[in-house]
């Protein structure tokens, strides 16, 4: 499929920003899988040696599984760049994340980072973030009120549930609501007022957070300074 290649095309070129030496936080999904790939392949070959964190179970187990060397986050001093995908991105530099329910990990490793790049296939970058549903991670007691709290709030809240119809649970078996906004007009207003929302973990919105974006392109990925 066209966009897997191009998400393939990202996740590779990205690995040319890794060196050796550094300690490099690993996103998720299905974009940071070439990464980790590719990345495997040149740990394998004796090309790159580096130290990881991952931001997931099932990343931690990818480059676990390549023979890749992962930490636990409390056991590295600091992470040199994070390489992660995205869900969208707008003109800005703004982005959601979370479609994968891991948003919650990434911010934590993506803060805690000198450098952040994102891995995207074009279909990603928007002129307007919220066409993509935004992902809150939130604690399983209580979701309801906070639901309610959601849908007075005119923001259209939907809880995210398998084929079976029971809640999906996060890497810290907590729940998630999707957002479905359609347009987030002032993406660092609503950014502060979930943040002060109890119940809510996190937020999907990762705002003045970026530094490169790697764009899947099909003339070729393109590398964009932010
Ligand atoms: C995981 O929670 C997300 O933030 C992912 O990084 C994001 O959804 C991009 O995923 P894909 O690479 O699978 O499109």
């Amino acid at each position: 499929m066209k966009q897997n290649r191009l998400k393939q095309d990202a996740g590779v070129k990205a690995v040319d920003f890794i060196k050796s030496g550094m300690t490099i936080g690993l996103g998720t999904g299905s974009t940071v899988t070439y990464l980790v790939e590719e990345l495997g392949k040149r740990v394998q070959s004796g090309q790159l040696d580096v130290d990881c964190v991952a931001t997931s179970q099932r990343t931690f187990e990818q480059a676990s599984n390549l023979g890749i060397k992962m930490h636990a986050l409390s056991d590295v001093n600091q992470i040199d760049l994070t390489i992660d995908g995205a869900d969208e991105i707008d003109l800005n530099f703004q982005g959601i994340k979370g479609g994968g329910a891991a948003q919650t990990y990434e911010k934590i490793v993506a803060l805690n980072s000198q450098k952040n790049i994102w891995i995207v296939d074009e279909s990603k970058m928007v002129d307007q973030l919220g066409a993509f549903p935004l992902p809150l991670e939130v604690v399983p007691f209580g979701w309801k009120q906070l639901f309610d709290r959601l849908h007075k709030e005119n923001l259209n809240p939907h809880l995210r549930c398998d084929e079976k119809h029971q809640p999906i649970l996060t890497d810290m078996n907590n729940y998630v609501i999707d957002l479905y906004l359609q347009k987030i007009m002032h993406p660092h207003l609503l950014a502060n007022w979930l943040n002060q929302q109890t119940g809510i973990i996190e937020h999907g919105l990762f705002l003045d957070l970026v530094n490169t974006v790697i764009v899947g392109r099909l003339y070729g990925p393109e590398a964009i300074e932010n």
